[in-house]
């Protein structure tokens, strides 16, 4: 039986610490829940939100309608061939929990995804990525429902339509569709390990490490991480506040005659990267607060709360942000984190 309960505090289930309500809040514990929510009145009735560690979303408000927690639990190997096994991961295992897991099992493909925060079922949402690895290369399918009648569906990697922090999820199915597992295909034996980001490069280096193994990579990619990025146990934070932006070739041309120290990266067809930190940098606003937001001092992608800070607080200084960059570079960022 469904239990739904009413005026949840939202602080210790979003990692910027924001202490918003949720009028009606449930867990999903197993997939056959599933048709027990689309049935039940306050589903029908108001609007939903699925929430898995909320380490991608800045609550500005409370939400007058159903939270929806996955909690679905296990990791099962399905299948294994000579080269690859087969995992399938319920949709509320923690992420990093799962990459040491694999990690110590030997199974290789997700250890430069080490330390990002949250769960299993929502890394196909924005494709998660990190020191040259995205989601998109190992996962094989999702499994879930569709919210609209319950039904259940299963979509191939290609059906995902990945992209650079983007899916299916984040555009038609946004909303509509509850990913209750993944499964991912992962290398046992000869794994193809991926060194060549910069910075992971030169720490395996200043490891010591010649001939890095998985858990090498694994170890390597948690010291960058925790060299610069802030610990949401501590300041609450959700990661890259915005995306890269990709601007097209010509406008790359004109930015590098006025500022040549600008950084980017060529991008298959697209255009070329820019690091938003850089873009941000350059503002000004890196170490920078107003009131109890603030932009943080070793990555000026990362928007923090410094202590109390209220949703609107850490919206308002996106916004500033965001609008100092349109000023002074003529570049529009996206927000990567989910606005409520
Ligand atoms: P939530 O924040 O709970 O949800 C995110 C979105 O997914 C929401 O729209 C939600 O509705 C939807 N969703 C969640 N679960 C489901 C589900 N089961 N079915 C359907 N929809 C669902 N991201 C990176 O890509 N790379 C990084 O290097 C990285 N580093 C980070 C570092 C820090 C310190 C932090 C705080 C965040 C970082 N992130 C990074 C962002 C974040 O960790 C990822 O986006 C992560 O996948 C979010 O998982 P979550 O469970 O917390 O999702
Ligand atoms: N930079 C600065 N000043 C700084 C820090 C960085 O100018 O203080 C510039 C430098 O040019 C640097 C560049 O930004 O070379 C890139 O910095 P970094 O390697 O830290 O990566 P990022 O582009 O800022 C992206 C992802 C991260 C991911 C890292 C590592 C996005 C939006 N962010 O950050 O993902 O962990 O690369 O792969 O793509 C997240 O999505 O939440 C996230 C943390």
């Amino acid at each position: 039986m469904l239990n739904v309960t009413q005026n949840v505090n939202l602080a210790p289930y979003n990692t910027f610490g924001v202490s918003e309500y949720a009028h009606w809040f449930t867990r999903i514990n197993n997939p056959q829940q599933i048709k027990e929510l689309v049935n039940h009145p306050v589903f029908a009735a108001k609007p939903h939100l699925i929430l898995g560690g909320g380490s991608n979303i800045l609550f500005t408000r409370s939400f007058e309608g159903l939270v929806i927690k996955v909690d679905i639990k296990g990791i099962e190997k399905i299948r294994e061939d000579a080269n690859h096994v087969w995992l399938k991961v319920g949709a509320g295992e923690n992420w990093h929990s799962l990459v040491m897991h694999c990690v110590t099992a030997s199974y290789g493909g997700i250890e430069n995804l080490a330390l990002i925060p949250g769960t299993a079922g929502a890394a196909p949402v924005q494709n998660i990525g990190a020191y040259g690895v995205e989601l998109a290369e190992v996962l094989e399918e999702v499994q879930g429902f569709n919210l609209a009648d319950g039904t259940q569906l299963n979509l191939s990697n290609n059906e995902c339509r990945f992209g650079y922090r983007d899916s299916i999820f984040k555009q038609e199915l946004k909303g509509k569709f509850f990913i209750s597992s993944i499964t991912l295909r992962l290398t046992v034996g000869r794994h193809q390990l991926r060194t060549s980001y910069g910075t992971l490069a030169d720490t395996l280096i200043a490891m010591g490490v010649n001939q890095p193994t998985l858990y090498h990579v694994s170890q390597a990619v948690i010291r960058i991480r925790t060299s610069k990025l802030p610990d949401p146990a501590r300041t609450g934070n959700a990661g890259s506040f915005f995306k890269n932006p990709v601007i097209s070739g010509k406008q790359y041309r004109e930015l590098k005659e006025i500022h040549p120290k600008i950084p980017g990266f060529i991008v298959d067809n697209q255009g070329v990267k820019i690091p938003a930190a850089w873009l941000i940098e350059q503002c000004g606003w890196k170490g920078k607060r107003i009131g109890n937001a603030g932009v943080h001092e070793h990555q000026p992608l990362v928007l923090v709360n410094l202590g109390g800070a209220s949703g609107q607080e850490i919206l308002k200084l996106a916004e500033e942000v965001r609008h100092s960059v349109a000023e002074k570079f003529n570049i529009d960022l996206t927000p990567e984190v989910n606005i409520i």
